[in-house]
């Protein structure tokens, strides 16, 4: 198969690269390195079923371009951080809203119809119900992230309807493992790498988050291509547990054998959107044969050792 693959230079579409290619495909890389590493092309690079595009998804040519004979695309590239939503309201929309409409009207200039879109728990803002359902009540939004994914989750739903897409839509819970660049786990590794002796965390410490391990993710991801075929095919993507900020600490400091006196800001949120208890009801992707091979500690761990065996990455991202 030709995949596009938006966003292929950051955390989740690099590893989504590779897999691709090691799977035999032939796999278009559109990116315009804003936040993403072109360190983690590394390896695709050398691949002749690889081409790299450096561009913007905002070029409405150069993404209609890019879409020339491609069987499906994977839509990434977004602004990816939720902690910054308010500070710059128009980045949500533009980078994540506006951006996909324009993947989708170049797949429809080049008539590709399947379309896989990196959605996100975010969009159920402070749910109703726990564990949350992919049908939970229609959402309140809390974050400009969440609110601009779940708008670009509408139009991809648009489009199916009313130009014959296909589409896979995954809501993540925060995702771990190789080549993670955001996150608490960075947050806390950095700061402990310049004074273990201290750490601040924001919020309370309380708040209750999930994480899945980036491979079960991937996993996830094209199993459903494979054994769902709805028009419109929407999955949770999470682990069966969640974990207390402070128990991710717990972890952390265990791992690395550190004891470091611990300030917190305070208040049940870390930042304005941000969710003091996301835990998704991932049983409608459980019922279709998938599992996660490790858990939440094992992925917060497998992230500490790939930060460990590769500092150069800290200095990359704020
Ligand atoms: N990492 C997570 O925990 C998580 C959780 C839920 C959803 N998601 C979603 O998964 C996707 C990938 O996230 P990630 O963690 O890999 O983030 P990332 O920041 O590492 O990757 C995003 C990539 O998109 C590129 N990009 C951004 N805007 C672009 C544009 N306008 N044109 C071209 N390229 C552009 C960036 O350079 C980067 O390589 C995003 O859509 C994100 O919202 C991620």
């Amino acid at each position: 198969m030709r995949y596009l693959i938006t966003g292929c230079a950051g955390f989740i579409g690099s590893n989504l690269t590779d897999k691709l290619l090691q799977a035999g495909h032939e796999v278009i890389g559109y990116d315009n390195l804003s936040t993403g590493l072109i360190e983690f092309l590394k390896e695709a690079i050398q691949s002749p079923r690889f081409t790299f595009i450096h561009a913007d998804v905002m070029d409405r040519e150069a993404i209609s371009k890019a879409m020339k004979g491609v069987d499906a695309v994977f839509h990434l590239a977004a602004n990816a951080n939720v902690r910054y939503g308010t500070q710059y309201p128009h980045k949500d929309l533009e980078q994540n809203t506006i951006a996909t409409f324009h993947v989708l009207e170049a797949m429809r200039a080049n008539q590709v119809r399947k379309i896989v879109f990196a959605s996100t728990g975010s969009i159920y803002g402070e749910a109703a119900i726990i564990p949350t359902p992919e049908n939970a009540p229609f959402p309140v939004q809390t974050s400009l992230y969440g609110a601009s994914k779940l708008a670009a989750e509408g139009l991809i739903q648009a489009f199916c309807e009313g130009f014959g897409f296909q589409s896979y839509i995954f809501r993540f819970v925060s995702i771990l493992g190789e080549r993670y660049t955001h996150g608490h786990v960075f947050d806390f590794y950095k700061q402990l790498l310049s004074d273990p002796t201290k750490l601040h965390i924001l919020g309370n410490g309380s708040q209750r988050k999930s994480y899945l391990y980036i491979q079960d993710c991937l996993d996830a991801i094209l199993w459903a291509m494979e054994n769902a075929q709805d028009k419109i095919n929407i999955f949770n993507l999470g682990t069966n547990e969640y974990c207390e900020v402070n128990h991710s600490i717990g972890w952390i400091c265990d791992h690395l054998n550190l004891s470091p006196e611990k300030t917190y800001a305070g208040g049940e949120r870390g930042w304005i959107g941000d969710n003091p208890f996301i835990f998704l009801d991932c049983s409608r992707m459980r019922k279709l044969g998938w599992k996660p091979k490790l858990d939440i500690r094992e992925s917060v761990i497998q992230t500490l050792r790939y930060l460990t065996s590769n500092p150069w990455v800290l200095d990359q991202r704020v």
